[in-house]
């Protein structure tokens, strides 16, 4: 990575992790500071653990997982070691989310409303049981080493597209929680009164989406991609021959798609690689 970009890089890392921790620190505010604390009793204690899992763990885990193979300083470190530390964010996002659904599901059957009849709730469960999904095919594809490099391949555009479209569901569905709440739980004065909760907690939904921008920025960028293995064997060995040196700089060009097919493209011409489709 050439000087520039890198300090591009850090400028736009740096405003990503200060938008997700102000996000947490504003969540644990209000629910603190605002509303009713956190218990699990069945009572607004145990709803306010919705909220907050879903912020610190579901958003900011899953977009620390998606830039997890951006960081520069990672790249001498084994890729599955990286995808060790990419699965296990995902997961604990998920076992977050997860427990925050029951927190809610608990509140609201304690209390007798219904449940699932807001769009809020049909997206926020739809993203979660496709995140599981997506969680489940990808540790048979990446992590087993059974799975095929062609299987890799193939898969991969569609992994990197719905993680990217899931982590902006998952935060657009926080927004509809944040507003439902608020309207709910806002009375003397009403939201409409711009009352200090209501205005602190708008704050708190457009950092949301300043973290979701900054995250997927920096996933969409080719140049801050980590360079393949064998990129970086042909750059740091004295005795790669020229077309070795050829295949690594081109390889390193290519997008996503073609990238792995790339992959399995060098498999093909016998060049020793551990896991390089993916
Ligand atoms: C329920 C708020 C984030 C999934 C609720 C309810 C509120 C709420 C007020 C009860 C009313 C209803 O059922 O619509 C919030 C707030 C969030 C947030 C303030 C973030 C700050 C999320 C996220 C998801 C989600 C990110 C999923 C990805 C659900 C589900 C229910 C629900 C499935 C239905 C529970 C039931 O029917 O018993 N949320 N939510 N929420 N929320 Fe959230």
């Amino acid at each position: 990575l050439e000087m520039e970009s890198y300090k591009h890089f850090l400028a736009v890392l740096s405003a990503a992790a200060a938008f997700g921790i102000v996000s947490i620190i504003f969540v644990l505010r209000w629910v603190l500071h605002y509303r009713e604390g956190l218990a699990w009793d069945g009572g607004l204690g145990e709803f306010n653990w919705h909220p907050v899992l879903q912020i610190s763990g579901f958003i900011f885990l899953n977009g620390a997982a998606i830039i997890v193979f951006r960081l520069p300083w990672t790249w001498r470190c084994s890729k599955l070691i990286m995808k060790f530390i990419h699965a296990g964010l995902n997961l604990a996002a998920f076992i977050c989310a997860t427990i925050s659904f029951v927190a809610v599901f608990d509140f609201h059957n304690a209390a007798q409303i219904p449940n699932m009849y807001s769009l809020h709730s049909w997206l926020g469960l739809a993203a979660l049981v496709l995140f599981c999904l997506q969680i489940v095919l990808s540790v048979i594809i990446y992590l087993m080493p059974f799975s095929p490099a062609s299987w890799r391949a193939a898969f991969m555009p569609l992994h990197v597209f719905f993680g990217r479209s899931l982590f902006g569901s998952v935060i657009a569905v926080a927004l509809m929680g944040i507003t439902e709440k608020l309207i709910f739980g806002l009375s003397n004065p009403k939201y409409k009164d711009s009352p200090p909760e209501a205005v602190f907690v708008n704050v708190m939904g457009v950092l949301l989406v300043a973290y979701g921008v900054a995250i997927l920025w920096i996933s969409t960028r080719t140049s801050w991609k980590r360079p393949n293995d064998l990129a970086l064997h042909t750059q740091h060995t004295s005795g790669g021959g020229e077309d070795n040196i050829k295949v690594g700089s081109s390889l390193s060009q290519l997008s996503d798609e073609a990238e792995a097919e790339g992959h399995v493209d060098v498999r093909r011409r016998g060049h020793k690689l551990d896991d390089q489709a993916d």
